[in-house]
């Protein structure tokens, strides 16, 4: 039998589920302390609710399957399609804007490498509804909540910003025609990903001139981040909004995390203004999260047009910065009291006294098997557990259990009567 599961996908331990509940937790906190609404679509889709025209990877990257009624289904590689159709199914009534959050897990068909699964949970938070760049602001806001609330300040994370707008200006200075910007974005994108020559020859494919080809490559294929105050892009209409997100960050006290980076264009085809993406300020891992304006999407793909915002988070790349830069390990896993016996003649008593400390509320583990106390101690210890209480006849007769509390060592006689409320006691006091 083959023990690991499918290549990219994963298998959660115990202790793993220990780290993703923290990230999470913090996910949760961040949402609903700003308001945002929670929602859950299906992992499964429709396969054309999902499916896209123009050139992205994850397109490529569906799994894609029939059912038995030949239903042409998918698993979702993102929830994005999932939350505008849910919005326009229900849109007369939804107090707009939306805020609405969730975490879902995503699949896609990846090459894997370091960051990237075939499987993830992702956090998304939408602001539906919103022209304005304070929806922006306001998912920033929350995304950097989290991340402190997980430790990362603005000098482990750096948001780079851009908008798609600025860069549609500059394609138009070179003479792009804007048919082919959706096309150029795809394979900025990929810049860092595949070498330059390659990316150019990309472009030429897209029905770019050879010069114009280095031309944008020269001018948006940089690492530097431009400057938004002089340059050609300062020039370009959009750079306002950039300014204005800035400056609202300013006021939100998260503005230490951005920089502007002319080079972020991001790769899903559907974003029409700001684009972000979150990265550890070494950039020695994959994007941490991304995000961006879609004020098309919801049009073109129901008829009924809303701006809308959003970004999407996953677990994967969270996990790793938090596990190796921040030396997060796995905590063991705990129970606050385990119950164990010294014969198999006392497993009644054993799981009665078990099943009075369950009904008041304490975390209980039995051992079910009888033995030496020094057995019992061992597993007691390996379960993580804060007390235990162990029965032998002796005791047991006097109406009594010997409780122990295992960091100290210290051991104590306690009526069983008084078991459940002499754990509380110490456990919650
Ligand atoms: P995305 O950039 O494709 O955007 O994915 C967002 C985040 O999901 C990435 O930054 C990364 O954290 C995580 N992620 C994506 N693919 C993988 C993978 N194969 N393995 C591990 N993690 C992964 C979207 O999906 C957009 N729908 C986000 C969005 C929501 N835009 C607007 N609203």
């Amino acid at each position: 039998m083959q023990l690991e599961p499918p290549r990219g996908m994963r298998d959660f331990y115990p202790a793993d589920l220990d780290l993703r509940d923290r990230i999470f937790a913090a996910w949760t906190d961040a949402s609903t302390l700003h308001g945002f609404q929670r929602f859950e679509p299906p992992v499964v889709e429709s396969f054309e609710l999902l499916a896209r025209k123009a050139g992205e990877e994850v397109a490529q990257q569906i799994y894609h399957f029939e059912d038995k009624s030949n239903r042409q289904l998918a698993l979702r590689p993102e929830v994005t399609p999932s939350l505008v159709r849910m919005i326009s199914a229900r849109a007369q009534d939804i107090v707009f804007p939306a805020k609405w959050w969730t975490i879902g897990q995503c699949f896609r068909y990846e090459r894997m490498t370091r960051g990237r699964k075939r499987e993830h949970f992702q956090w998304n938070l939408d602001v539906v509804g919103e022209p304005s760049v304070q929806a922006e602001a306001w998912i920033l806001a929350t995304v950097t909540s989290a991340l402190g609330a997980l430790g990362l300040g603005a000098r482990d994370v750096r948001i780079h910003i851009n908008n798609r707008q600025v860069v549609a200006y500059l394609l138009g200075e070179l003479g792009v025609p804007r048919e082919s910007h959706v096309d150029v974005f795809m394979v900025l994108d990929k810049k860092g990903k595949a070498p330059v020559e390659t990316l150019k020859e990309m472009l030429v494919e897209k029905g770019l001139a050879a010069k114009t080809a280095d031309e944008v490559m020269d001018l948006l294929g940089g690492e530097a981040a431009d400057s938004l105050s002089s340059g050609p892009l300062a020039a370009s209409p959009a750079a306002e909004e950039v300014r204005r997100l800035l400056d609202l960050a300013d006021a939100m006290g998260f503005a230490d995390y951005l920089r502007f980076d002319s080079g972020v264009v991001r790769g899903l085809a559907y974003y029409t203004g700001t684009v972000f993406e979150g990265f550890d300020a070494e950039r020695k891992f994959r994007a941490i999260f991304g995000g961006g304006r879609y004020d098309n999407l919801f049009g073109d793909m129901t008829g009924t047009g809303r701006p809308a915002v959003g970004m999407g988070f996953g677990d994967v790349v969270i996990a790793e910065i938090l596990t190796e830069l921040k030396g997060l390990t796995p905590a063991k896993p705990k129970v606050e009291v385990c119950v164990g016996m010294f014969d198999a003649a006392l497993g009644r008593d054993a799981a009665r006294i078990a099943a009075e400390l369950v009904a008041a509320g304490i975390q209980t583990d039995l051992a079910f098997s009888a033995g030496k106390p020094g057995k019992f101690f061992g597993y007691a210890d390996r379960r993580g557990a804060r007390f235990t209480v162990f029965l032998a006849p002796t005791e047991l007769r006097d109406g009594a259990a010997a409780v122990k509390e295992m960091a100290s060592g210290v051991q104590t006689t306690v009526a069983l009567a008084e078991l459940a409320g002499w754990l509380r006691a110490r456990l919650r006091g």
